[in-house]
């Protein structure tokens, strides 16, 4: 590990000794030099090509948590995420085409097309339409709409219940144009321009128009009232989040609290400058963050701030996203809870951050054109259902219960991570965990948690 982390610092990746990849200060993905023209031979296996391994950016997160790319011979780039919970290792898809929150990147959303032509040509079966609409690894159309039918689980709101969408006697050609790119009649829609992006194709597009035209009412009764995402229970609560037996991430404050004492490389620990005891020498620190820090010139979360000051005071590393600093950065909020959130968003530093995090939630990225803003704010899905979430709502506070036990995976999240993770339904390659722009997302949802007390650490399905 020691070994991987000075290659790091020194600005250089290898990977598995394949071969090695330079790394340069921030640069977006869109900017990364042209790669050669494919040159593998056709009888060439797959198993065979070994991608070069690339480095986004200059970060302090764990390998994982900088989503480095494996780049093939003929220019695919696939990104490498985390091997646990939800992520899957290496993303399945290339995503790169795709404009996203890294602030240099300049690729503009995908334009409306001028023009769209239902083909006259193709016929519509509505059988292999219903599945196409419920497939879960395409849409699903089911996160966000309604349809008859006890297979369908769990269906979500964000969009209108379409149970009997074809009594509405809406024009064919019309249902084709909001399928392909709804922004012709919604400039500000939550739906994804399925055929614009090429999500779906144009004869997919015409099973889905006659699958949603044979919707005729009246419905059967409903026998689970769950199924329907307008009548289905939210779900409350999850306990006592500072109960150990309830939550484990309680327990991992014990690791955090012997590292405190542990001196590095440099001769020093924690408690050498900060006296033995954190949870009364820190608190009223976290609730503080993230917020600029004149020294890095950025914003900065405690989890960011960590990265830099543990090997700058101790000797020892703290990267973004690992265990060590998982731990203190629950300790360190957990010496504040009670306190009140109180984020800087008033200084012109801060305010100049907080105003580029608001611009990056309301920014449309990714395959599926998705704005955060899309997902959490009241007027699109947030406090609805995408698929059996209930979303929540970003400017009734999201934050104060970071790092979070995710009781579905067994570990802990903190935020960053949450939002790598909100990545998937962008349709977007994560940015590294400690990027500059997270950083100034965060600051804009904490601002929303002004006022209210920490509680950390948190816990949520
Ligand atoms: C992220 C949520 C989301 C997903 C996923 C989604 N939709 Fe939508 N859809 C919406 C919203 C929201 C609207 C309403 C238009 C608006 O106000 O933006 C809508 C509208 C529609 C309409 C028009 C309804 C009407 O009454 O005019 C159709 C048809 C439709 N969607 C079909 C689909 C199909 C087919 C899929 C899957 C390929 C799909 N939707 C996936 C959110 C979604
Ligand atoms: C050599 C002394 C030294 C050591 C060792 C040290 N710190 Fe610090 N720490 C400081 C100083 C000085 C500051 C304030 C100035 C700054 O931000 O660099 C500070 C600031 C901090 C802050 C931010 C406080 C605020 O109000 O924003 C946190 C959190 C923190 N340290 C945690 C730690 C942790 C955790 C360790 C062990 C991994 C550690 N420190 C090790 C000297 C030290
Ligand atoms: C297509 C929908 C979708 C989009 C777009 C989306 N998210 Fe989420 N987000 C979710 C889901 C699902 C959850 C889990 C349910 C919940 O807590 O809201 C979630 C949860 C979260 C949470 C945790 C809330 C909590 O209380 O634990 C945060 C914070 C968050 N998202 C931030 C973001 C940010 C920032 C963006 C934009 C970069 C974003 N999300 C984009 C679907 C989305």
């Amino acid at each position: 590990m020691r070994r991987y982390h000075a290659l790091v610092v020194a600005g250089l990746v290898l990977a598995g000794g394949i071969e090695a990849g330079s790394v340069g200060t921030a640069r977006s993905m869109g900017d990364l030099p042209p790669e050669a023209p494919p040159t593998a031979k056709p009888e060439a296996k797959p198993a065979e090509v070994k991608p070069r391994i690339i480095q986004q950016r200059a970060s302090k997160a764990t390998p994982e948590g900088r989503g480095d790319f494996q780049v093939y011979p003929d220019g695919k780039k696939l990104q490498i995420r985390y091997k646990g919970g939800p992520f899957g290792g290496v993303a399945k898809a290339d995503l790169s085409p795709w404009r996203t929150y890294d602030y240099a990147n300049k690729t503009p959303e995908p334009p409306v097309p001028e023009a769209v032509k239902m083909p006259a040509d193709l016929k519509g079966d509505p059988a292999k339409g219903r599945k196409l609409f419920m497939d879960r690894e395409r849409a699903p159309c089911t996160g966000c709409h309604l349809i008859p039918g006890e297979d369908v689980w769990p269906a979500g709101n964000i969009g209108p219940d379409l149970s009997t969408y074809g009594d509405l006697n809406r024009p064919e050609s019309y249902t084709y144009e909001i399928i392909y790119d709804a922004r012709k009649y919604f400039p500000d829609t939550a739906m994804p321009p399925w055929g614009t992006t090429g999500l779906f194709k144009p004869e997919e597009i015409v099973h889905l128009v006659a699958f949603l035209h044979s919707l005729k009412g009246p419905l059967s009764p409903e026998k689970d009232p769950n199924r329907n995402p307008n009548t289905r229970a939210k779900p409350v609560g999850f306990g006592d989040n500072l109960d150990p037996t309830n939550n484990p991430a309680v327990l991992l404050m014990d690791d955090a609290k012997d590292f405190w004492g542990k001196k590095g490389p440099k001769g020093k620990s924690c408690a050498d400058c900060h006296t033995a005891d954190p949870e009364k020498s820190m608190r009223g620190v976290a609730p503080k963050y993230p917020k600029y820090l004149a020294k890095y010139q950025r914003v900065m979360s405690i989890e960011d701030f960590l990265s830099r000051h543990a090997p700058e005071t101790t000797g020892m590393e703290m990267l973004v996203e690992s265990q060590e600093n998982l731990n203190m950065s629950i300790l360190l909020k957990y010496a504040s809870n009670g306190l009140r959130v109180q984020v800087d968003t008033m200084s012109p530093e801060a305010r100049a951050a907080y105003e580029r995090g608001k611009a990056g939630f309301f920014k449309r990225v990714g395959q599926r054109n998705h704005a955060c803003a899309d997902c959490h704010t009241p007027d699109k899905g947030g406090g609805k259902f995408l698929g059996g979430r209930l979303l929540v709502i970003a400017s009734e506070g999201s934050t104060k219960h970071f790092p979070t036990w995710r009781t579905n995976f067994g570990v802990v999240w903190d935020i960053r991570k949450r939002m790598q993770w909100c990545m998937d339904p962008l349709g977007m390659h994560m940015l590294p965990a400690d990027a500059v722009e997270y950083a100034e997302l965060e600051l804009y949802l904490t601002a929303f948690d002004n006022g209210k007390p920490l509680s950390v650490p948190g816990i949520r399905h």
